[in-house]
C-alpha cells in the first residue's frame, strides 16, 4: 500500500512538471485567472478567443507581452470592450511566456 502511494505521488509530480501545466500555474500565480479563463469571458476575454483573434499575426507575441505587463490602455489596447486590463506586476520573461502560451491556445 505504501509503495502504491509513493508511485502515485511520483506520477502526479511528473504531470505537474509538463510545460503546459507550468504555464497554467504561472497564470494562476500571476493572478491572471482572476479575470480570465481559458475558454470563456470573465472580466477579460477567454484565452482561446484571444488566440483566435491574433492567429497569423507575427507581431502579436511581443505586443501582447507588453500589454500583459503594462496594461492595455497604455499600450495601444482596448480591443475587447470598455474595460482596460490594468498593469500586472510580473517580469518581462513571464509576460513573454504567458503571451506565447495564450497565442498557442492556452493548452
Ligand atoms: C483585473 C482583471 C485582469 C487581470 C488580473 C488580468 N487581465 Fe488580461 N485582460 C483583462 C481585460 C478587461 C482585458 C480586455 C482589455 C481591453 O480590451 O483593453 C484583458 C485582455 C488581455 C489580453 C488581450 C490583450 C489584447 O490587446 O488583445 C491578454 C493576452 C491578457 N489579458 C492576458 C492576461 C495575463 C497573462 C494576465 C496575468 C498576468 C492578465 N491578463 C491579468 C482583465 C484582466
Amino acid at each position: 500500500m505504501k509503495s502504491l502511494i509513493v508511485s502515485a505521488t511520483a506520477v502526479l509530480g511528473l504531470l505537474a512538471a509538463t510545460p503546459a501545466m507550468a504555464n497554467l500555474e504561472l497564470a494562476k500565480k500571476s493572478n491572471c485567472m482572476a479575470c480570465h479563463s481559458v475558454d470563456k469571458k470573465i472580466v477579460g476575454p477567454g484565452y482561446q478567443e484571444i488566440a483566435k483573434k491574433y492567429a497569423g499575426d507575427k507581431t502579436a507575441e511581443a505586443t501582447l507581452a507588453k500589454r500583459i505587463k503594462g496594461g492595455t490602455a497604455a499600450n495601444g489596447g482596448q480591443k475587447w470592450g470598455a474595460v482596460p486590463m490594468p498593469p500586472n506586476a510580473i517580469s518581462d520573461a513571464d509576460a513573454a511566456t504567458l503571451a506565447k502560451w495564450i497565442l498557442a491556445g492556452a493548452k
